[in-house]
């Protein structure tokens, strides 16, 4: 019942059934997100960046007269540098029988047998995954507050003042599709300043801090469906990069964007920048992308600055996003333990 799947030559019928399956638990874990749909679900799954590599399996129903049985569990790890990042979901009607359980340790096996110690997961606050992985050994090593925004709520000539409020001596320049390649080398030296920060989190996302990664990143988010946005804050004197922020509009689900790393270069902080870039930025969403209702974003608790722009612009704090982490071997032993993990 429980199989390695590959989401590239899967049939079209077994992507449908998973995308059933992501939009039952939405329904009942989530149910003020927008359902997805399956506009490259496929590439959405399949693609990951250069030297990464991503192993999936299913739980699926027995087939009957013939007709496949339904997707009702699904299972990744991402294998990224140091950690195998893992994405779970059972189906909310076949929960509490022992399915997730079964899928943690078909990844958690081949995690340890591909030589990975550490196993990291996003969990989301206030749903059963937390029960789930925290009877299962999981530590919480990091949280963050997803906020979202309602475009219909914005008053849009406040923002403009906002969009308007930088300093001097800066401009904001807009790229939809991702900086250009004459920017790459000052928008990833603007992305490094932040790399030596250790801020707790376990990194569970790639990131992207020279010039080649980065393409290669933007080359990865669009096979992915998920279009990228970015307003830089450019230091006229310089010319450097003084500031960034990142909105993608995934094809999944394009009501919603994520507004991903926003960033402002130490020199640069105090002059309005983080305000007026993202301020602008939901001007050229809404123009760009007519259908777009809302935004979401992840701040670390402890991000005050942000957190209150954020909070003038219109995001509301909804909810808890928690970072786990468990030693595999130490995982492969307690499944083992339960009866679950056949060799
Ligand atoms: C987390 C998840 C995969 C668990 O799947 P599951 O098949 O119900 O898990 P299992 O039956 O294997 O549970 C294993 C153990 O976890 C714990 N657990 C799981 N769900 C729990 C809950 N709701 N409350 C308390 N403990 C829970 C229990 O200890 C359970 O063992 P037990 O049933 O013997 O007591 C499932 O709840 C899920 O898909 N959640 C949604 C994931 C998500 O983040 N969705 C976002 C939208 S896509």
């Amino acid at each position: 019942m429980v199989r390695e799947w590959d989401p590239r030559t899967a049939s079209s019928a077994e992507i449908e059934s998973l995308l059933d399956t992501v939009n039952a638990a939405f329904a009942a874990d989530l149910p003020a997100d927008p359902q997805w749909q399956n506009s490259s679900l496929r590439e959405y799954l399949a693609e990951v960046m250069p030297g990464e590599r991503r192993i999936s399996w299913i739980a699926q129903e027995e087939p009957t007269d013939g007709t496949p049985g339904r997707i009702i569990g699904h299972i990744h790890v991402l294998l990224l540098g140091d950690i195998g990042v893992i994405d779970v979901l059972v189906h909310p009607e076949e929960r509490r029988r022992g399915l997730g359980r079964k899928l943690l340790a078909k990844a958690a096996r081949r995690t340890y047998q591909e030589g990975f110690s550490l196993i990291g997961v996003e969990v989301i606050g206030d749903t059963p995954a937390l029960h789930f992985f925290e009877a299962l050994g999981f530590a919480r090593e990091y949280v963050e507050t997803r906020s979202v925004l309602r475009l219909a709520t914005v008053d849009w000539v406040t923002l403009e003042e906002m969009a308007r409020g930088i300093s001097s001596g800066y401009r904001l320049e807009f790229y939809p599709g991702g900086p250009p390649d004459e920017m790459l080398d000052a928008y990833a030296r603007a992305k490094a300043e932040i790399r030596d920060i250790d801020d707790g989190d376990l990194d569970l996302r790639p990131s992207s801090y020279d010039p080649q990664r980065l393409r290669d990143s933007l080359g990865c988010l669009h096979r992915r469906g998920m279009k990228p946005y970015i307003v830089l804050a450019v230091h006229e004197r310089t010319g450097e990069v003084a500031g960034l922020t990142e909105v993608v509009v995934p094809a999944q689900h394009p009501t919603r964007a994520d507004q991903y790393d926003t960033i402002v270069v130490q020199d640069h902080r105090g002059y309005g920048i983080d305000r007026a870039m993202k301020a602008r930025m939901l001007f050229e969403l809404r123009a760009a992308e007519p259908d777009l209702a809302e935004v979401q974003t992840w701040n670390a608790q402890a991000n005050e600055p942000m957190l209150k722009v954020n909070a003038e612009l219109g995001f509301r704090a909804e909810r808890d996003w928690c970072e786990y982490g468990v030693n595999v071997a130490e995982l492969v032993h307690r499944l083992d333990a339960t009866g679950v993990t056949t060799p």
